[in-house]
């Protein structure tokens, strides 16, 4: 048996969207893997009930036969579906880790990306790497059509996350098809400031570059107690905030000694606006992590 630990990932960061991501220190899934002759699957966890177990309905399930790898998957979920936090992309990069290595596949973790991201089209309907390439990677990553760069970081997040859903669908929904020059403008300069922050681990850079005019301020309407929740996390000392993925999960970038205050200041400022949350005090991490037991 072989186990992974896949961690919850931050896609777009503001300005990245669809391109950006981050893999967090925590929640993250645990995947079981034992060989057998068919695949099944079994999940327990946070929001486990809303996952179909139907390999041929599961991210995991496609991931299986990808790579001709038949197995009973036992899924452990830390991180809840429609968070905004990689859900179902966290458990198709562990499969796809743990899958790799019980058949010896060889595959590389770059090869693994685009076989994880076909597990994530069949939930989403839309193959996206920008989470499955940082929970398989690790640290920051970009994704382009050309392939995916990625740098190591360490940066300290908190991540608050409402007990409410957003569902991908209705979040794709409210992107804008047309921007204008001057949003583009905006948007390559702080894109370009984020990923230079990221580079030198640098919160003021990282929080400043996240800024997006475009798709933000859409998304954010989403989300109930949004612009209460950014202003409270800013006032505590985050560099920087904005929607983690599709919503409704916040992200704030901040040093490690603001962490506490600024979890404190994001969960009270849902309850303000009626919503239940908890606040994850974490840092941009390692990917995936494979245990042979
Ligand atoms: N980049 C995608 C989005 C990630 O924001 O819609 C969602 O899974």
């Amino acid at each position: 048996m072989l186990t992974v630990r896949a961690p919850a990932t931050s896609a777009n960061l503001g300005s990245g969207f669809d391109v950006f991501g981050v893999a967090l220190g925590t929640p993250a899934d645990v995947i079981r893997v034992e060989r057998a002759p068919e695949t099944r699957i079994t999940i327990t966890g946070a929001g486990s009930q809303y996952i179909p177990e139907d390999p041929e309905q599961n991210t995991v399930g496609a991931v299986a036969d990808a790579l001709d790898a038949p197995a009973h998957i036992r899924i452990d979920k830390g991180v809840r579906p429609s968070s905004g936090l990689g859900s179902s992309a966290a458990s198709a990069a562990g499969a796809a880790v743990a899958l790799n290595a019980l058949y010896d596949r060889g595959l590389a973790r770059e090869e693994l990306v685009p076989i994880a991201a076909e597990g994530e089209a069949l939930v989403s309907g839309e193959a996206h790497a920008d989470n499955v390439a940082p929970s398989l990677l690790g640290g920051f990553t970009i994704v382009t059509d050309d392939g995916v760069t990625q740098v190591d970081a360490s940066i300290p997040v908190v991540v608050c996350l409402p007990e409410t859903t957003v569902s991908t669908r209705d979040a794709r929904g409210v992107v804008p098809e047309t921007t204008s020059m001057a949003d583009v403008v905006d948007t390559v300069g702080n894109a370009a400031t984020l990923a230079v922050g990221m580079t030198r681990d640098d919160p003021d850079l990282v929080g400043r570059g996240m800024d997006d005019g475009v798709v933000t301020p859409e998304r954010a309407a989403l989300i109930d107690g949004y612009d209460d929740v950014y202003e409270a996390a800013i006032e505590a000392g985050a560099t920087g905030v904005t929607v983690s993925g599709a919503g409704p999960s916040v992200i704030a970038v901040c040093r490690r000694r603001d962490r506490r205050r600024i979890a404190a200041a994001m969960v009270e400022a849902f309850d303000r606006a009626g919503v239940e949350s908890r606040a994850y005090q974490t840092r941009v991490s390692d990917g995936a992590r494979l245990y042979s037991k």
